[in-house]
């Protein structure tokens, strides 16, 4: 298939590229590079022998996005693009809800001038809320408390309506619990610009000497430990998972949760990180960071069934291949 790939260039979209050419497929990224480097395409290219072809195109611009689609025949869309940092999305509201949503407006509306019924989507657990874990696609979603977790709640609602009264479209509502690691080659891995506000890219910064130590977020939650529980899954076990998606999607809307279905403390991460990589982080325990909930994992048994896809990694082939990738950039 041809598929185009929107914030191909980020870092779940860089490694999904890297997929689907493995997987036989045509590959088109369109990426504002708001949050990623034009050099990744030259490293999917490294990794994968094959050369995607890429537009910078903002996709809340309809123009731009419209002469793309007019000019390549799609299969196939795998919509990546968006801002995704929770603390951000609080102060600057207006900004998150424009380029989530907009962005899903405008492609999901050439997807449908254009004929192509194949739309797979980033959403994330975070629109769970602090349910009871684990959480399951039919859950009802509780409150959402900041502007980004909302941005993915409506545009699974937008996918959703359209999908109604569309009955050839294929839609998958992705909703990813916590990727970190990076490709094994050590070519592409999360870039993130400033001081980190995710665990792993914390935790690799410590080890090289960047930032003097961990805090970690709160010491007294009801977990194994005291420190939150999170599902990590290896970004490459990730982008697979989109591409057993594309593929294997039937007709309609699909929810899916992309997680291992394990949950791991922070302290557990962290020790899992000195272990893989013969290491020291130190660490203190501060305060809880708001907004943050104590555990969160996934039912995994739907995609495992209906499309035949399971996470493989374990936690310390994560660890290898997040400090490989942060030592060798
Ligand atoms: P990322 O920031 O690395 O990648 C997003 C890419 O989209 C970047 O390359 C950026 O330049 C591009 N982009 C942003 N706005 C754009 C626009 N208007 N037009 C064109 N390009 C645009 O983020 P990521 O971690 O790869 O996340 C990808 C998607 O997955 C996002 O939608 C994110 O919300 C979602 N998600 C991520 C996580 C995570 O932990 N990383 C978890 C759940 C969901
Ligand atoms: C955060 C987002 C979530 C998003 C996910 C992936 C919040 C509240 N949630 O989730 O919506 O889908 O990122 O982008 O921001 N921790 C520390 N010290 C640190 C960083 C994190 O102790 O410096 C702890 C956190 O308290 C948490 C765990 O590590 O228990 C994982 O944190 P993080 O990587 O930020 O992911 P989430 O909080 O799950």
């Amino acid at each position: 298939m041809n598929i185009l790939v929107t914030g191909g260039t980020g870092y779940i979209g860089s490694h999904t590229c890297v997929a689907l050419i493995a997987a036989n497929h045509d590959v088109i990224i369109a990426d504002n590079l708001s949050n990623s480097k034009i050099e990744t395409v030259d490293r999917i290219e490294r990794i994968t022998g094959k050369r995607a072809l890429f537009y910078k195109i903002d996709v809340t611009d309809a123009a731009s996005v419209r002469s793309l689609f007019s000019s390549h025949s799609i299969d196939g869309v795998i919509h990546f693009a968006g801002l995704k940092a929770i603390s951000e999305s609080t102060r600057i509201p207006l900004e998150y809800y424009f380029n989530n949503v907009v962005s899903t407006i405008v492609v999901a509306g050439a997807c449908l001038e254009y004929g192509v019924d194949r739309f797979v989507f980033s959403s994330s657990a975070t629109v769970y809320g602090d349910n009871e874990v684990p959480f399951v696609e039919t859950m009802e979603l509780l409150s959402v408390t900041n502007p980004y977790g909302e941005t993915k709640v409506m545009s699974e609602k937008i996918l959703t309506d359209i999908a109604v009264t569309n009955s050839a479209w294929s839609v998958a509502l992705l909703r990813y619990f916590n990727p970190i690691g990076a490709h094994e080659s050590g070519l592409i891995g999360e870039l993130p610009g400033g001081v980190p506000d995710n665990l792993m890219p914390y935790i690799t910064q410590v080890a090289k000497g960047k930032l003097d130590k961990l805090r970690v977020f709160g010491g007294d939650y009801p977990t194994v430990d005291g420190t939150g529980v999170r599902d990590y899954i290896h970004v490459m076990d990730l982008a697979k998972g989109h591409i057993a998606a594309l593929e294997k999607l039937p007709e309609g809307v699909h929810v899916f949760n992309l997680g291992t279905g394990q949950g791991t403390s922070v302290l557990e991460l962290v020790q899992a990180f000195e272990k893989a990589n013969n290491l020291k982080i130190p660490y203190e325990i501060v305060e809880r960071r708001p907004g943050d909930i104590a555990k969160s994992y996934a039912d995994t048994k739907k995609a495992g069934i209906e499309l035949g896809w399971k996470a493989e990694r374990s936690i310390l082939d994560m660890c290898r291949d997040a400090w490989r990738f942060e030592k060798s950039y």
